[in-house]
């Protein structure tokens, strides 16, 4: 029984790859948004994936959110990450302290014995403080670094929610709704065909720059299909790492 629904699985994300123009799906059983462990499953797929592809000097970007600390405390020692730096890959998004990606780095760093640095960012800049932050030396430095990173791990989320959970002013929700925005990775807000609706600023990895990094996507739960998919039509990653909810309502959808 276990074999049969491991092919399933399996089966599944072949066609989600297909379907998303991705390189590698992996589906998990389960659904993350009622389920705890599903996260944890995303966790282990995402330290095995890691296993395969680090190399000594490696420098592994993280992104914040729920799943992406979920993933963090799946963390263990292993040689692969002998001599690798984990870096936040953007500055702070409006989220709490648990799971910024700062937070989310040194807890990986922590786990599995890697080094890290930290990006502190005050949220909300103005135009003129951010240019001026940018070109500080010890900021410098660690864009430097972030931007050098050979892995890069992200979530994805539905647009509204992001936005509420940050505190966003109803203003700015409205202004997201009208332009249609689904999904949202990165601090960026993408509409149903993956084009870039809004983009918050803060400094660290941009959109952009991700060409040539092995980007892992990770992010379930039957209520972030759309945002997959939205993501997915902007960008496919190199791997998506999801579950059953999610994978089965996305097939649905197209
Ligand atoms: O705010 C950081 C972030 O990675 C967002 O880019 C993403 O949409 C969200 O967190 C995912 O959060 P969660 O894993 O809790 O759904």
């Amino acid at each position: 029984e276990m074999m049969v629904e491991l092919l399933g699985l399996r089966k599944l994300g072949d066609d989600l790859a297909q379907t998303l123009g991705v390189s590698r799906v992996i589906v998990v059983a389960g659904d993350s948004d009622t389920e705890d462990w599903v996260k944890h499953s995303f966790g282990k797929a995402c330290v095995n994936e890691l296993k395969s592809i680090v190399k000594a000097g490696d420098v592994l970007a993280v992104m914040g959110g729920t799943t992406l600390a979920a993933v963090a405390r799946m963390m263990s020692r292993d040689d692969v990450f002998a001599g690798t730096t984990f870096v936040p890959a953007r500055g702070g998004l409006g989220e709490k302290v648990e799971i910024q990606a700062s937070t989310i780095s040194a807890e990986c760093a922590r786990r599995t014995g890697a080094a890290y640095r930290l990006l502190h960012v005050p949220e909300h800049l103005s135009a003129e403080a951010h240019e001026s932050l940018v070109l500080e030396p010890s900021v410098r430095d660690i864009l430097q670094l972030i931007t050098s990173a050979a892995v890069v791990m992200h979530g994805i989320g539905d647009a509204t929610h992001m936005a509420q959970r940050r505190g966003s002013l109803d203003i700015f929700t409205n202004e997201l709704s009208r332009k249609q925005a689904i999904a949202e990775a990165f601090g960026y807000f993408f509409n149903a065909e993956g084009q870039i609706v809004h983009k918050q600023r803060t400094i660290g990895l941009q959109l952009d720059e991700l060409q040539g990094k092995h980007v892992i996507s990770i992010a379930g739960g039957q209520s972030k299909a759309a945002a997959i998919l939205a993501y997915m039509k902007h960008r496919p990653s190199d791997v998506l790492i999801t579950d059953e909810a999610a994978a089965k309502a996305i097939l649905d959808r197209v």
